[in-house]
């Protein structure tokens, strides 16, 4: 029987690396055996185990009105949700960044649904988009998904530096060759590898965009800012970077991919935003009219829960103050955490790679069979080509010098 149930474009739909199928297994793992290592969970916890979550988060939340709970949430977002997002993102540099571009919000279930709408949206079927060659495995099913492929540059030169080089002559050629650039850069607090870009890599970064717009091509910047909040550097050190934002070329769109799951803990809410930014009214247009229509066909709205605490926090200077207090508690945690983890790495001359913040550290490896000789010594990782994703999010203190010495013996 010549039967196909699914469609012709679905045939070739199998999810590879699981990352959150990985977690759950090193999970049950851990249930059998409490020794075991579980360094696979991008969601940060306390040193008992116990998930991180924020005091002013649970309480706006519990104090919600019916309607700020059960409705449905408006397609294009609340006012407070809407301008508070912009405010939060751009900090310090919010009133230059709107006064140099048009710029609109469109709530999405997620930093994901914002990658995903953008790639869907941006890009012709059978097109590529560039990635660093180390990347959120996801990217390339949301890219699967929209009928597009990725194409990679190597993320760092031979001293760990990230490679502007390379990165200049993938997008030249790739853009080139299909007449379209879409970049995706996963920055600050980099998943997998824990790498900050300096604001001359921003510089860089935007001079190669607008030689290629300049050439009449069309270039889309998806700059992925899921773990912002989480910068070794603060709140105001995370976002220097935008100062560079204001050279991008008029014809260049910029969309800010914001999760609400990695900075208010709110994992399972599903809340997250694409923030359009172009110097060009009509590119601007284009943004809202393809956005707002995928949000509608594709999943319609958003949590109201969601987005009315993050509203909430973000429209009201107390809350606002007090989850701002709240965020240098988490990054302690991580500083911590990384401090020991380097010193023990020091000591057992393991090589990591350069951390700026976030849930993550990344180990080198040769080890073709990494995350198997790992799991045989009791630690459960993300592992990719040449790379162990270590979620310092989620190991506790004590485990950190073993977890060292068992990474050393295996890479
Ligand atoms: C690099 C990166 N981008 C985006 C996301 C999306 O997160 P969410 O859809 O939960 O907002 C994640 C989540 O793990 C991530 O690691």
């Amino acid at each position: 029987m010549n039967h196909r149930i699914v469609g012709q474009h679905a045939l070739t739909k199998t999810m590879l690396s699981n990352i959150l199928k990985i977690s759950q297994d090193a999970k049950a793992a851990k249930k059998l055996n409490p020794e075991l290592i579980d360094a696979t969970v991008g969601m940060l916890h306390h040193e008992s185990g116990q998930i991180f979550t924020y005091q002013t988060v649970t309480d706006t939340l519990c104090s919600l009105k019916e309607n700020e709970m059960y409705a449905y949430s408006p397609a294009n977002g609340t006012a407070e949700y809407r301008n508070g997002i912009v405010d939060w993102v751009f900090g310090k540099n919010k009133d230059r960044i709107k006064n140099a571009f048009q710029i609109n919000v469109i709530p999405t279930t997620g930093g994901s649904g914002a990658i995903s709408n953008a790639v869907y949206n941006f890009n012709d079927f059978g097109q590529k988009i560039l990635i660093p060659n180390h990347y959120w495995t996801p990217y390339e099913n949301i890219a699967e998904e929209a009928n597009v492929g990725v194409e990679t540059f190597s993320m760092f030169d031979k001293d760990y530096r990230f490679n502007v080089g390379d990165f200049r002559q993938k997008a030249f050629a790739l853009a080139e060759r299909q007449k379209r650039l879409f970049l995706i850069l996963n920055d600050p607090c980099n998943n997998p590898t824990g790498l900050c870009l300096s604001k001359a890599d921003w510089v860089e970064v935007i001079a190669v965009l607008n030689d290629i717009s300049r050439r009449d091509i069309p270039v889309i910047l998806l700059h992925d800012l899921a773990y912002l909040d989480y910068h070794a550097q603060g709140f105001d050190g995370a976002r220097d970077i935008f100062e560079t934002y204001l050279e991008l070329d008029e014809n260049i769109l910029a969309i800010i991919a914001f999760s609400g799951s990695k900075t208010f803990s709110l994992y399972g809410f599903r809340i997250g935003a694409q923030i359009g930014l172009t110097k060009s009214k009509d590119v601007m247009a284009d943004f809202c009219r393809v956005g707002d229509y995928s949000v509608r066909a594709r999943f319609s709205s958003v949590s109201r829960s969601g987005m009315s605490v993050v509203g909430q926090i973000f429209s009201r200077p107390e809350k606002k103050a007090a989850f701002q207090n709240e965020l240098l508690t988490a990054r302690e945690i991580l500083k911590k955490r990384v401090d020991l983890f380097s010193a023990e790495a020091e000591k057992a001359h393991l090589q990591t790679l350069p951390y700026g913040g976030g849930f993550f550290i990344g180990v080198p490896t040769n080890n073709p069979d990494i995350f198997d000789d790992l799991v045989k010594d009791g630690v459960y990782s993300i592992t990719m080509p040449g790379l162990v994703r270590i979620a310092i999010s989620s190991v506790p203190l004590s485990d950190i010098e073993r977890l060292v010495q068992i990474l050393k013996k295996n890479v």
